[in-house]
């Protein structure tokens, strides 16, 4: 079908020099205050973390959520609550925020990460199936960037091995995997609403799930500090806990976020989805891919990967002339790559510390970039920015591109 002739995009001198929106100030729902409020006239007995735990699971549909002040304290909560011993290895995207792995850390068990699939930020059901081993007791899948990993084939492969499965949604607030919501794909996930972040509050964070056993020692455990009452002593603590609850105030705002989340999520893919088209017009330049399955991209963070060799610029170089001429941020992320800094990990292993020492390990471990040279390669040609957010219209979209087209015909080799 002949398309139409397409206009190329200016930039009004007004945009241009209002630039691209960024998540601060950050976006609050018009209840804010009104929550906050009651938690302040109720001289703090109202329970507004029971509130948002009860408003949040019945938005996602699940049995339980527990408020925490962040996705970093409820994975720990999740990990505190798993029968795991240490030594016993859990697998883990590569490519994610070291706030995935300390909690697993905390409790002593052993991160192993897959490789991912050439040119994806995901690692899948094919490059998990190797690392798997009889110290493996659950995979934590990261949806980077808000698109989803594969995860009926990870869930199948789980199934085999009896292993358990679990999300961090940090990034993908609300989308959807095949018409299914994220934190409803495995036997936990874990959320956060820290200020940058889709249903940004404060701070905050959460875990759900539908498993009452799991549900039960997490809150126990993690929001409880392992508490109990003895009769004729008054508290003993039975176990090693916590008491990360999220607090009242940040759940007034956590609850407000939540009642235009999904409109703010709806927007959000709209403006990523087009972007993403118009930056996949560039030479050169190629969108984190948006697999078919992905109904509803909850994108928090844009980026790209440039072609090797087709510029006459280090990636890190293209990144920072995109970042002076208005997509600040833009910058690359090879930190991200999770085996190359934890550097704490390194040391570990090579000094044999607990629990690296044999036992409670069963083999010896080595972290290094090598170990996945797929999430190594794609991140040394990734540019991403974290300024994309609801604020943002089809005339940014056009504007992003447009520094993006300049920026690449400028160093074109
Ligand atoms: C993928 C991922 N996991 C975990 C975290 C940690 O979340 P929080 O800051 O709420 O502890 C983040 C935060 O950036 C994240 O992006």
């Amino acid at each position: 079908m002949p398309g139409r002739p397409k206009k190329p995009f200016r930039a009004s001198a007004k945009l241009l020099a209002e630039g691209l929106p960024s998540p601060f100030p950050r976006t609050l729902a018009p209840n804010a205050l009104k929550y906050l409020r009651e938690v302040v006239d109720s001289g703090m007995t109202t329970d507004m973390m029971g509130r948002f735990e009860k408003a949040f699971a019945e938005a996602l549909g699940v049995q339980y959520c527990i408020a925490t002040p962040g996705c970093t304290p409820a994975l720990h909560g999740l990990f505190l609550a798993c029968d795991f011993a240490p030594g016993d290895e859990v697998i883990v995207s590569p490519i994610t925020d070291y706030g995935t792995v300390q909690g697993l850390l905390a409790q002593d068990l052993i991160p192993v990460f897959p490789d991912t699939p050439p040119g994806n930020i995901n690692f899948s059901a094919e490059t998990i199936a190797p690392c798997l081993g009889p110290r493996t007791r659950a995979i934590l899948c990261v949806h980077k960037t808000g698109i989803f990993c594969d995860m009926d084939p990870i869930n199948a492969l789980a199934a085999q091995h009896g292993l358990m499965v679990f999300e961090d949604c940090c990034q993908a607030v609300f989308g959807q995997y095949k018409a299914r919501l994220a934190g409803t794909l495995g036997h936990a996930a874990c959320f956060s609403f820290d200020p940058e972040k889709t249903m940004g509050s404060d701070t905050g964070g959460c875990m759900v799930t539908n498993d009452p056993e799991l549900h039960e020692r997490a809150r126990y455990c993690a929001q409880n500090r392992a508490g109990t009452m003895r009769a004729g002593f008054g508290r003993v603590h039975t176990d090693v806990g916590y008491a990360y609850r999220m607090p009242q105030c940040t759940a007034a705002i956590c609850l407000a976020q939540l009642e235009h989340v999904r409109e703010w999520v709806a927007h959000r893919d709209k403006m990523a989805r087009l972007t993403y088209r118009l930056l996949s017009e560039i030479p050169g330049v190629t969108p984190v891919p948006i697999p078919s399955y992905v109904d509803v991209f909850s994108c928090w963070m844009m980026g790209f990967n440039l072609a090797p060799g087709a510029f006459r610029c280090p990636p890190a170089e293209f990144a920072a002339t995109l970042a002076n001429a208005g997509i600040s941020t833009a910058s690359l992320a090879e930190y991200y790559l999770m085996p190359a800094a934890l550097e704490v990990l390194r040391r570990k292993t090579e000094e044999g510390c607990f629990p690296y020492s044999v036992p409670p390990a069963s083999r010896t471990y080595t972290y290094s970039a090598e170990s996945c040279p797929n999430a190594r390669d794609f991140l040394k040609t990734f540019i991403r920015w974290v300024t994309f957010c609801e604020k943002w219209q089809p005339e940014h979209c056009a504007l992003a591109a447009d520094i993006v087209r300049e920026t690449a015909n400028h160093y074109r080799a």
